[in-house]
């Protein structure tokens, strides 16, 4: 029973998503039968409850419709900002961290070209990321490298206070003052930040640059099709419309009214779900491209300030393969089997190599002459599944057809609504941080920050005691 239920839920899921295809029988082999059916009701509850806005945190549900939202204006204003900061820099500084950070992270590093920075020509500006640690030697040698440049900033951020955000956009408009004059930094750089609050706005209204409101109603590891990600991706010469476009197929594929057996994100949801119930409890995503290393990041911050709280939820983990084979495939075949794998499968390669044939044959690789590195990839995949199944690892495959703006924004909403019902399910507050704001407590009781003085009297006495 449970096996036709899978196959029935695979095929229908292939035959209804454009490119995307979801497989959850090498995960439902390992849970009682009928264990993903029986959360049904509660994923019909859950998207009832993000639609009617009733769920806990519903005053961040802006992301639910925000793909069909976005009007063709809107873009091409993000568009424009865009095009104009590419005319004027060689370098685009994106700063920002978290939800400000990753998602235009993983969609660049996703979609362009891996040796980007070699390989551009000199009209074609680097996207480079800070803002996302306090590293002194990162920006240290940010700042030498940014020397003599013509450099933009985009300044993200939602409070408009994070530390790591204001401190390295503090560094940067100096550093970009000083080499261009006010003037002409005003107009290299941009904030995107929120309509009112924070440092960020008071800056940017103040000093005249030109800004893009983040909504109030959107979280920052949700914000990605907002101009926090639209903006940095239009940078880097990515198509946002396309982007865009996949997240609404998702957004309607993945709708209220689309039946559980029918819609992705519900079965899922409901699978890792399952599995969870069962004792797994570690969640790995996985890929077999390189480019896909910080979508992982972002997914995991996706998942992990979602779910983790009230002592529940699935961590995130990820790795990339076959790299990590040579590092993490032990422990994946072998360890404690608290894990499920996530597996993001790309179909089609964008271009293609052949592996040469040696007549002396040396390493003895002339098995694979002839073939594509993307069959021996392909091969090294199957393998791995295979082999982890049998190590008693579920399996859940999502495969897609190709790495393209489309397919990227069909994934980012497929997971965001997958983390809305899911979180539901584990009957959290799926839209709240509360946990992340401990370190900073500490970090500014440490740096006296003004306003701090208690925690600072506080923390003091804890070391002196320690
Ligand atoms: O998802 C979140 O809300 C966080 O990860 C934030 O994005 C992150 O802390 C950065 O915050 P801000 O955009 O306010 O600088």
């Amino acid at each position: 029973e449970n096996g036709l239920i899978a196959s029935t839920i695979t095929q229908t899921i292939y035959q209804h998503m454009k490119n995307i295809s979801l497989d959850i029988t090498k995960a439902q082999q390992f849970l009682p039968a009928g264990a993903v059916m029986a959360l049904k009701e509660q994923v019909a509850n859950a998207q009832k409850g993000l639609e009617d806005g009733t769920v806990p945190g519903n005053d961040f549900l802006g992301w639910l419709h925000l793909p069909s939202s976005i009007t063709a204006e809107f873009l091409a204003e993000v568009k424009a900002v865009a095009a104009d900061l590419r005319s004027k820099a060689e370098v685009i500084v994106v700063a920002g961290i978290g939800g400000s950070y990753l998602g235009a992270k993983a969609v660049i590093e996703g979609l362009q070209n891996s040796f980007a920075w070699l390989v551009k020509d000199e009209k074609t500006p680097a996207v480079v990321f800070a803002g996302n640690n306090i590293g002194e030697d990162y920006l240290s040698e940010l700042t030498e490298y940014l020397k003599g440049k013509t450099f933009a900033i985009i300044n993200i951020s939602k409070s408009g206070t994070t530390t790591e955000t204001a401190l390295t956009f503090r560094l940067l408009k100096t550093q970009l003052e000083a080499q261009v004059g006010k003037e002409a930094a005003r107009g290299l750089i941009v904030a995107v930040t929120d309509a009112k609050k924070g440092a960020a706005r008071t800056c940017a209204d103040k000093e005249g640059y030109r800004s893009f409101i983040i909504p109030d109603n959107v979280g920052g590891r949700f914000s990605v099709l907002t101009p926090v990600g639209l903006l940095p991706i239009a940078c880097a010469g990515i198509d946002i419309e396309q982007l865009v476009a996949g997240a609404v197929a998702m957004e309607k594929q993945c709708g209220i009214d689309v039946p559980f057996e029918e819609n992705p994100a519900a079965i899922y949801a409901a699978t890792r779900n399952a599995l969870y119930q069962n004792g797994k409890k570690i969640e790995i995503l996985i890929n077999y491209q390189p480019k896909l290393h910080f979508y992982a990041e972002w997914w995991k911050q996706l998942y992990g300030e979602s779910e983790g709280k009230d002592g529940k939820g699935i961590f995130p983990a990820s790795c990339d393969f076959t790299t990590d084979l040579h590092s993490m495939g032990q422990w994946i075949q072998d360890g404690e089997r608290t894990i499920f794998e996530t597996c993001i499968s790309v179909e089609n390669p964008e271009r293609s190599l052949l592996f040469p044939h040696d007549e002396e044959n040396l390493d003895g690789l002339n098995f694979l002459a002839g073939k594509r590195i993307d069959e021996v990839n392909k091969n090294a995949e199957l393998g791995t599944r295979l082999a982890h199944v049998d190590g008693g690892v579920p399996n859940i495959l999502i495969s897609i057809e190709r790495l393209d703006a489309y397919n990227f924004g069909q994934l980012i909403y497929f997971f965001e609504i997958a983390c809305g019902i899911s979180g539901q399910l584990l009957g959290v507050n799926a839209f709240n941080q509360p946990g992340v704001e401990a370190y900073k407590k500490n970090m500014f009781a440490l740096l006296e920050k003004p306003g701090y003085e208690a925690e600072t009297a506080a923390i003091k006495a804890r070391l002196a005691a320690e």
